[in-house]
């Protein structure tokens, strides 16, 4: 039932592009614009909202933080993430113009369900992303967009997350193009790229020899640290959270623009720190910026490892090891700078003897708070 893997956790990162290819498939009409008809909350209830919240936990709520972006760039609204533990224990503002965003591999997961409980308590509208048919908190949502990752059985999530940024990105173009907030040609274009990505994920992962070599020189390290910024944060965050989950390993994830406030000071000579990079052409400050760091922890000691695009020749003499992955517009780089994060991880857990699909003291879904 592996299909010939030694873990469900190599069978479901090799599935992320059929997975990513599905979340899209029926969704997008001749015209290339959504048809998301299983939305079920009426265009014009979409059209009064005047606040997005994006909720989850682990994982899901990493593609959440991904979400803001997407949200904000193509609607125009406010949009706040927050972890769904937290959410009900402040005093969020929400009203009948609210769209609760609620994001969940099984879900089964507690505390989204009570967030999402008090949401709509407060008279909001919640929109499910979730990837378990007629689970609970499907159920409980005004309306659901199904990832179509197929079951997840490793408990670290892989092929989930990357169907979460898919609906998320297809949530946010939605929402703009009824709205009017993303012109036609913007959600073609999107689209378009979208349907690029199975594409571009299966050449990362034809590409990940190096990588995994990589994880197991490191097996010895005790901390590894990631950074990234914009879209890339949360990636890091992510690479960061798979390799405490698999590898039983000290890593934190930072906005790279952190580092000089603090984290820096956790580099030694030898410490990895993986960079994610955002693309030169789009975000040429943000690069600039980024490109320092590497040079900063670098001049540290650090042993950088690079996530760059293709045809970034800017960061190759700072690079220890140089990690490339197809260009993609900035907003959708999660759904490829992500996968080798995820490799990195599973072969270092291996190279540790550790068991893949069944870290110590985790369980696949939570349903206690
Ligand atoms: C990490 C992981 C967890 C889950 C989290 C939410 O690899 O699997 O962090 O993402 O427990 O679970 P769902 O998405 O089922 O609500």
């Amino acid at each position: 039932e592996k299909g010939g893997y030694d873990h469900f956790m190599l069978k479901e990162i090799a599935e992320q592009p059929r997975a990513v290819a599905d979340t899209l498939l029926g969704r997008v009409d001749a015209n290339g614009m959504l048809t998301l008809d299983e939305v079920r909350i009426a265009a014009s209830v979409l059209r009064e909202v005047d606040k997005v919240v994006v909720v989850g936990c682990g994982t899901a709520f990493h593609a959440a933080m991904v979400a803001k972006y997407a949200v904000e760039h193509w609607t125009g609204l406010p949009c706040e993430t927050e972890l769904a533990s937290e959410f009900r224990y402040r005093d969020p503002i929400l009203d009948g113009r609210t769209l609760v965003i609620a994001i969940s591999q099984s879900g089964e997961t507690m505390d989204t369900l009570m967030a999402l409980r008090h949401a709509r308590e407060q008279g909001a509208k919640v929109l499910a992303i979730c990837n378990t048919n007629g689970s609970t908190i499907p159920r409980e949502s005004d309306a659901v967009l199904y990832t179509h990752a197929g079951p997840e059985v490793a408990v670290a999530s892989t092929k989930a997350f990357l169907t979460q940024l898919v609906a998320c990105y297809l949530v946010a173009l939605y929402l703009g193009q009824v709205r009017g907030s993303a012109r036609g040609d913007e959600v073609r274009d999107a689209v378009g790229e979208l349907a690029g990505i199975s594409g571009a994920v299966q050449e990362v992962l034809a590409t990940m020899e190096p990588v995994r070599e990589l994880a197991r020189s490191l097996a010895d390290r005790n901390t590894v640290l990631f950074l990234g910024r914009h879209v890339g944060y949360p990636v890091a965050l992510e690479g960061a959270l798979k390799l405490k989950e698999l590898a039983y390993m000290h890593a934190e994830g930072f906005a790279a623009g952190e580092l000089k406030h603090g984290p820096i000071a956790l580099v030694e000579d030898g410490t990895p720190v993986v960079v994610v990079v955002p693309p030169a052409r789009e975000q040429a400050v943000l690069h600039g910026k980024v490109v320092s760091n590497i040079q900063e922890v670098r001049a540290r000691g650090a042993r950088t490892v690079v996530i760059a695009e293709e045809g970034d020749e800017e960061v190759v003499p700072y690079a220890d090891h140089l990690v490339r992955v197809p260009r993609t517009p900035t907003l959708l780089q999660p759904l490829v700078t992500t996968v080798p994060l995820q490799v990195f991880a599973c072969e270092l857990a291996t190279a540790r003897g550790n068991e893949v699909d069944q870290p110590r003291n985790l369980a696949k879904s939570v349903t206690v708070e």
